[in-house]
C-alpha cells in the first residue's frame, strides 16, 4: 500500500513485517519503507528472491486449481494466507467451483483486515478471514468461524504454503501439522511449501536476519524434514520438488539462478 492510502488503525508500519516483505517481493503495494528496507537487504545477497516468491505463489495457484478442478475439493483452509494479491485462493478455487468455501487464517491483523476488506468489496460469497496462529492449531480448528463454515466430515484441503518455515522445532512444527491432519477425512489434502536448507549460506543468512528483524525467525528444513510433514498422506506426483517443478504450466529451459530454494508438495489422505 502506498503511504497515502489506507493504514488500518493500530498497525505498526515502522517495524518490518514478514507478510509485507513478501508482498513487496511479489510487487504488491501493501508495504512500507521499513518493509522495503528489510527486503532490499535480503535482495543484496539474493537478487532472485522476488522470483522465488513469485514461483511459490504460482505453485499455490496451480495446486488450488488442480484440487478444485480435477480433484473436486470444495473446502479450503489456508493458514498463513498472506496479504491479498493476484490470484487469491478463493478466486482460483471458485473459477472451478463457484460454491467452493475458503477460510483464510493469518496471525497478522493487517492481513486479516485487508482480506476481509477485499472479500467485502467484491461481495465474495463463501470465503471468510479471521486471525489465528498456526502454533495453536486446536484454537483454529474449534474457532466458531470455522465450525459453522467448513464440514470436516467431508474432504478439506489444508494449505500451509510458505508458513511452516516460520515455526521452529521447539514450537513443534511437526506436532502442529499432525494435529491439523488428525481431523482430515480420506480424500482430504495437505499442501505444503517450505524453505529448504539447500540455499547458499549467505542467502540464508540475509533471509534469516531479515525475517528475524521482522519478528518471524526462519527455520529452513531438509527435504527429509519437510517430507515428514506428509506422514499419513500419499504424495501426489511429482512428489516434494522445487515449487517451480510442481506440474509447471509451461516448461522452460531458462536457467534459474541458484538462491533461495522452496520445496512444495501435495499429499492426499488415503
Ligand atoms: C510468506 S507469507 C505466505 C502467504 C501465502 N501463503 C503464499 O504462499 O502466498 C507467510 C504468511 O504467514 C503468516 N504467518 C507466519 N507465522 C504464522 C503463524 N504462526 N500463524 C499464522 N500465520 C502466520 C504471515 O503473517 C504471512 O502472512
Amino acid at each position: 500500500m502506498r503511504e497515502t492510502e489506507w493504514v488500518p488503525s493500530g498497525i505498526d508500519t515502522w517495524t518490518p513485517n514478514g507478510a509485507r516483505i513478501y508482498d513487496y517481493m511479489l510487487g504488491g503495494h501493501d508495504n512500507y519503507p521499513a518493509d522495503r528496507a528489510a527486503a532490499d537487504r535480503m535482495l543484496q545477497s539474493n537478487p532472485a528472491a522476488p522470483r522465488t516468491a513469485m514461483a511459490n505463489r504460482d505453485f499455490l495457484g496451480r495446486v488450488v486449481s488442480h484440487l478444485a478442478g480435477e480433484v473436486g475439493i470444495t473446502q479450503f483452509l489456508d493458514v498463513g494466507s498472506g496479504l491479498p494479491t493476484q490470484r487469491n485462493v478463493h478466486e482460483v478455487a471458485q473459477e472451478s467451483n463457484r460454491d467452493a468455501r475458503i477460510v483464510y487464517v493469518d496471525r497478522d491483523p493487517t492481513v486479516i483486515r485487508h482480506s476481509q476488506a477485499l472479500l467485502e468489496r467484491h461481495g465474495v460469497r463463501n470465503a471468510i478471514a479471521f486471525e489465528g496462529d498456526l502454533r495453536s492449531p486446536g484454537r483454529i480448528l474449534t474457532h466458531p468461524n470455522i465450525t459453522g463454515f467448513l464440514d470436516f466430515n467431508r474432504p478439506v484441503a489444508v494449505l500451509l504454503v510458505a508458513i511452516l518455515h516460520f515455526v521452529s522445532d521447539e514450537e513443534d512444527a511437526h506436532g502442529i501439522v499432525r494435529r491439523l491432519a488428525s481431523v482430515l477425512v480420506p480424500g482430504s489434502h495437505l499442501v505444503i511449501s517450505h524453505t529448504t536448507d539447500e540455499s547458499p549460506p549467505d542467502v540464508m543468512e540475509a533471509a534469516q536476519q531479515g525475517f528475524r528483524l521482522a519478528g518471524s525467525p526462519l527455520t529452513p528444513r531438509s527435504r527429509a524434514g519437510i517430507s515428514r510433514f506428509f506422514t499419513g498422506f500419499d504424495l501426489l506426483e511429482p512428489g516434494l520438488v522445487d515449487v517451480r517443478d510442481w506440474r509447471p504450466a509451461l516448461r522452460t529451459d531458462q536457467a534459474w539462478p541458484s538462491g533461495w530454494t522452496i520445496a512444495g508438495g501435495v499429499g492426499a489422505r488415503p
